[in-house]
This record gives C-alpha cells, sequence and structure tokens, in this order.
C-alpha cells in the first residue's frame, strides 16, 4: 500500500516520527481519492489535497533541517539537496492541467517510494548520527 506508515520508519525523534506519520496520511488520503473517483469530475479537489501534500512537505523538511542544523548534523547539504529534488517535483506535480488517471498515479507512487526510501536511508542517518553522539 502506497504511503504506509512502518515501524522501520521510526527515528525515535518525536516531533519528526509525528510529521512523517501526518506526510503519510495526506499521501494516503490523496491516493485513495485519485483511486476512487473520475480525476476529471474532481481534479479541484484533488489539486486541493496535492497542495495540502505540497505545503506540509515544505513545512516538514524546513523542521527536519532546523532539527539537523540543532544537532550538528554533517550531512546537512546534501540531505537539503534531497528535500529539494521532492520540493519541485511535488510542484511540478502541482502544476499539471488535467493529466490523465495513468499519470497522476504514476506521480503520485513514485511520491510514495520516494518519501519511503529517503526515510528509510538518509532519514536513518540522521538517527544513527544522534546515537552515536549519545555514545561519545
Ligand atoms: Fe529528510
Amino acid at each position: 500500500m502506497y504511503f504506509e506508515w512502518k515501524e522501520e520508519y521510526e527515528m525515535g525523534v518525536e516531533v519528526v516520527d509525528r510529521q512523517h506519520k501526518k506526510l503519510l496520511s495526506i499521501g494516503r488520503k490523496l491516493m485513495t481519492l485519485i483511486r476512487t473517483t473520475d480525476i476529471i469530475e474532481n481534479f479541484e479537489e484533488i489539486k486541493l489535497i496535492m497542495n495540502e501534500l505540497r505545503l506540509y512537505t515544505i513545512e516538514h523538511f524546513s523542521r527536519e533541517e532546523q532539527f539537523m542544523k540543532e544537532n550538528g548534523y554533517p550531512d546537512l547539504t546534501s540531505h537539503a539537496m534531497e528535500h529539494e529534488f521532492l520540493r519541485k517535483k511535488l510542484k511540478q506535480i502541482y502544476k499539471l492541467e488535467q493529466p490523465d488517471h495513468e499519470t497522476i498515479i504514476r506521480l503520485i507512487a513514485f511520491v510514495s517510494d520516494w518519501i519511503s526510501g529517503h526515510i528509510l536511508i538518509t532519514d536513518m542517518k540522521i538517527r544513527n548520527h544522534l546515537l552515536q553522539a549519545r555514545k561519545a
């Protein structure tokens, strides 16, 4: 299932975990709507939720970047570049005019896979950094 929360996403940082859960729940809401309604007829509603996802992503990434700064995380620049990639991608998707059903599902599925991979690989590096710092 797309945008599904998995235990392995847990970073142990309350604010980040809570935001990841919310991000995924907006994604699930969007995916359900795209799958169960007529995309042409309900395009305005789909656009609203796409915008909600886009705006929440911006808020979350900025909070996560602030958290990395506060904790002296050494790979902030490359991590923030990944964030920038998704921010741009969501803007492109949001700006699409009348995309067909297949295209929109493929793009939103791509976003789901991207978020999942980003949490598991890139965000988990923050977790490892925090664990190392605690040990030192
Ligand atoms: Fe991140």
